[in-house]
């Protein structure tokens, strides 16, 4: 398998394999798909960590952290969304989510972020240390149960004393 930035090229077959991957989503709006074209012509989008997995020529995952922020009074500081992740049916439990999961992670700290959040199951993401952002004391905006807005700290820490709270 290999992991690589998404190109221009690869667009249309992200979107299709997005839309098939969320058919089989616990929790999905159907709309998974167009969320990552917004993300892309957001001036959040990251193009360095927006990554596909390939196994013989063929796509098999997508993964996509892009910028997103921890408001604190008038701080603003920037982190990271992880939104959405999605594997192939067939290539299911057999390491290629957390394969990619981490290899974005590796990049994100190349880049210079030290924190990752998302909105998920945390059956799937405590195993990649991400915990409720309100253990941060990171307040969370939205109507969704605080135990699914999770972050995750890249370098030790990192979230210890930002406080605020985050909205996507
Ligand atoms: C979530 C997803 C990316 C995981 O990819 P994957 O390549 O199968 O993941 P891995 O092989 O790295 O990990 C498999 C493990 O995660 C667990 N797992 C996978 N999806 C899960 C979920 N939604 N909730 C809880 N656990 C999950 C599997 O049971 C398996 O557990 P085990 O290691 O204890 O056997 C993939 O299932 C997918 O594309 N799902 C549809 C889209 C989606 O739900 N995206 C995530 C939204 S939060």
């Amino acid at each position: 398998m290999i992991i690589k930035k998404e190109t221009v090229e690869d667009f249309s077959q992200i979107y299709d394999l997005v839309k098939v991957a969320f058919q089989t989503a616990k929790v999905s709006n159907g709309k998974e798909q167009d969320f990552v074209n917004q993300l892309r012509n957001s001036g959040n989008y990251i193009p360095e960590l927006a990554l596909v997995a390939e196994e013989d020529g063929q796509m098999i995952g997508h993964i996509m952290l892009t910028k997103t922020y921890v408001v604190n009074g008038n701080i603003t500081h920037e982190t990271l969304l992880l939104a959405p992740i999605s594997v192939v049916l067939a290539y299911r439990n057999r390491g290629v989510g957390s394969a990619i999961i981490k290899e974005s992670f590796a990049r994100a700290k190349t880049l210079g972020y030290s924190s990752i959040f998302l909105v998920g199951n945390p059956a799937y993401y405590h195993r990649f240390g991400f915990r409720a952002t309100v253990d941060f004391g990171i307040k969370n905006t939205n109507d969704i149960p605080d135990e699914y807005v999770m972050a995750c700290e890249l370098i030790p820490n990192a979230l210890q004393s930002i406080g605020g709270t985050i909205s996507f």
